[in-house]
């Protein structure tokens, strides 16, 4: 049994092999019939608990289609709804729990909070983001870059914005993938030290440059996100929007990448705030593709939390 806790934490080569399966887990789904179930039910006969205490679109619908795809059965539960919200410790929720499903995903605030529940639960918990992390979507970006572009070994990833809890993991995967990653952003919204140190301790380079149009110069990939995110203050948000609209991705910024540069977002995206509509719509953008993966990294995540 295997908890998916975060990029850092998880053996690299694991890390590769199931961005492989999922890739052929991609594949073998496409050249089936349309609507023809899988052949490989891998989680057959096991219930998958998927608790949200914040919004989610896109973790609450692959996560949901990618268990009963692998022939298990899900339930969606709002931490809101559940004695969790109530006072109930998230130890003895992760011990009832245990007792009921097979495996507990969990998108919540604080990061100790994944944590406590996988020291407790005695089955895999995934974590489907916190306030300091979201390794899933960065399964699911290597992925993507890699189908379009070959591996991303060596390449230069630039992100440019809020140095964030999607930046976070994208800094571990830097040091578990090696690549290079270079953070444009305003000083007061630089990811932590932690993240940047575990990166660099890899041996691959991670540069903060103030100016978004030298950071851009040679990138094989530009990746933002919202300049608020859930956990942030919306009384922060103007303060935020200021300090960050020199470094929205447009079609100025992405010209100073590679002519082959992607763009990347992991969604929801804040139109023509941190991203312009042309650059979302344009012929760098794969958010869709980002997107879509998902579904196919998170399957590959579960397997190997599962050992199915
Ligand atoms: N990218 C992402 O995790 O999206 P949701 O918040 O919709 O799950
Ligand atoms: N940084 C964003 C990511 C949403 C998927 C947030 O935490 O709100």
């Amino acid at each position: 049994m295997n908890h998916f806790l975060d990029i850092h934490t998880t053996d690299p080569d694991a890390l590769r092999a199931m961005i492989d399966q999922a890739r052929a887990m991609k594949q073998a789904r496409a050249d089936r019939p349309k609507g023809a179930p899988d052949d490989d039910q891998p989680l057959a006969g096991r219930m998958v608990a998927l608790i949200f205490e914040k919004p989610s679109t896109r973790t609450r619908v692959s996560f949901d289609v990618g268990v009963r795809q692998m022939g298990g059965q899900t339930m969606v539960l709002s931490g809101a709804d559940m004695q969790l919200g109530h006072g109930e410790t998230i130890a003895d929720t992760a011990r009832v729990l245990s007792r009921y499903v097979d495996m507990i995903m969990m998108r919540t605030f604080e990061e100790a909070t994944v944590q406590e529940m996988a020291e407790c639960a005695s089955v895999p918990v995934i974590n489907g983001l916190t306030n300091r992390t979201h390794p899933c979507q960065i399964m699911a970006d290597v992925m993507t870059y890699e189908e379009h572009r070959g591996p991303i070994r060596g390449k230069k990833v630039v992100w440019s914005g809020d140095g964030n809890n999607v930046c976070a993991s994208f800094l571990h995967g830097a040091g578990q993938f090696g690549f290079d990653l270079t953070f444009t952003g305003p000083q007061t919204l630089d990811p932590e030290r932690e993240f940047v140190e575990f990166a660099r301790s890899k041996g691959v380079s991670v540069e903060i440059e103030r100016d978004p149009a030298k950071a851009v110069r040679d990138a094989d990939l530009v990746v933002t996100d919202t300049w608020v995110s859930m956990h942030d203050s919306q009384s922060a948000r103007e303060r935020r929007h200021n300090q960050l609209r020199p470094y929205q991705v447009n079609d100025d910024l992405m010209a100073l990448a590679k002519p082959d540069a992607l763009f990347m977002h992991c969604l929801p995206a804040h139109r023509d705030e941190e991203v312009t509509s042309k650059v979302m719509d344009g012929p760098h953008s794969v958010v869709f593709d980002e997107a879509e993966n998902r579904l196919h990294a998170q399957k590959a995540v579960m397997r190997w939390c599962l050992g199915v």
